[in-house]
């Protein structure tokens, strides 16, 4: 049985389309990254996996029944992209408080030590940066040690240290044979900390796999020249050009064919070409073309 099931999912607000034709499964014990820029649906996505809304069409389950169904199991745990903590209750307090809701939670300073919260536990919940809070969040969400966590950008809010460690907990989490499903528009936290990277534009799928796989299933280079001041036009009309970009004096060809557009460069136009390269796409690339608005 898989963790996640979504078939052929849509979901519409008004003329809307936030969701469009999803499918997807996540196997049980695996960590996946669903990674695409604002607007992409990713929120969407995770709040039908939640129950906390439904899809205009197809299908959404969790460990084989609804989301309802597996939320009231307990299997379940979320950190989403609101939600306020008590101000008044110490971090202690309030993590102890949750933890008593669930049937078979975890421990107290287990889940303090998890979430890196054993020097803050006696600070008012009003009191926490954004990073604590976002830590004090989580040990929220796997307080009752659900099988299936899922995160909203949880790392919206950290710093670059803050983030090291987050993503260490849930490493740490995820490691018993959990699943794990978190959105970020952060290319290197999803390749980083998942073993599986979904890109998501538009409301649809448009690339799954590893962050190699990715990377290997671009298969456009980048051909960059310096451009010593001249003026360019029609370089998009090369022999293969998908995308140009110039800055800094510098233009950059995305291309599916390198030679043929390297050739038309030097043949068919008259500019003195300085310093050129040609380099693989790196993920960065890969990520901004798969997302790019057609
Ligand atoms: N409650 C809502 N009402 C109307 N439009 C919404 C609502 N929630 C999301 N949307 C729209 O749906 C699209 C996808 O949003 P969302 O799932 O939040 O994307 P992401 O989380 O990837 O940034 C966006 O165009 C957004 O404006
Ligand atoms: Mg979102």
């Amino acid at each position: 049985m898989d963790a996640i099931a979504l078939t052929d999912v849509s979901k519409s607000y008004g003329d809307t389309l936030a969701v469009d034709g999803l499918d997807l499964t996540v196997e049980v014990g695996r960590t996946v990254a669903l990674l695409g820029p604002n607007g992409a649906g990713k929120s969407t996505s995770i709040n039908m996996l939640l129950g906390l809304t439904r899809p205009t069409r197809g299908r959404v389950e969790v460990f084989g029944g609804s989301p309802g169904e597996a939320v009231a199991r307990g299997d379940v745990g979320a950190m989403l992209q609101t939600g306020d903590l008590i101000p008044e209750l110490t971090v202690r307090e309030l993590v102890d408080f949750v933890r008593r809701l669930y049937p078979e939670p975890l421990g107290l300073d287990e889940l303090l030590r998890m979430a890196d919260l054993t020097d803050l536990a006696r600070r008012p919940a009003g009191k926490l940066s954004g990073g604590q809070a976002q830590r004090v969040r989580f040990a929220l969400a796997v307080a009752g040690a659900p099988r299936l966590l899922m995160l909203d950008e949880p790392t919206a809010a950290m710093d670059v240290e803050s983030r090291l460690r987050f993503w260490k907990s849930m490493r740490e989490y995820a490691a018993g044979g959990r699943t794990v499903l978190f959105a970020t528009h952060y290319l290197e936290e999803a390749d980083e900390n998942s073993d599986r990277v979904v890109v998501i534009a538009r409301g649809r799928i448009v690339a799954d796999g590893t962050a190699a796989q990715i990377k290997a299933g671009s298969g456009d280079r980048v051909v960059r020249f310096v451009l010593g001041g001249q003026a360019v036009a029609g370089l998009d009309a090369l022999p293969g050009v998908s995308a140009v970009e110039v800055a800094d004096d510098v233009a950059t060809l995305r291309t599916a064919d390198p030679d043929a557009t390297v050739a038309a460069l030097y043949r068919g136009t008259s500019l003195e070409i300085r310093d050129l390269r040609i380099a693989g796409a790196d993920l960065e690339d890969a990520f901004l073309a798969l997302t790019r608005e057609p």
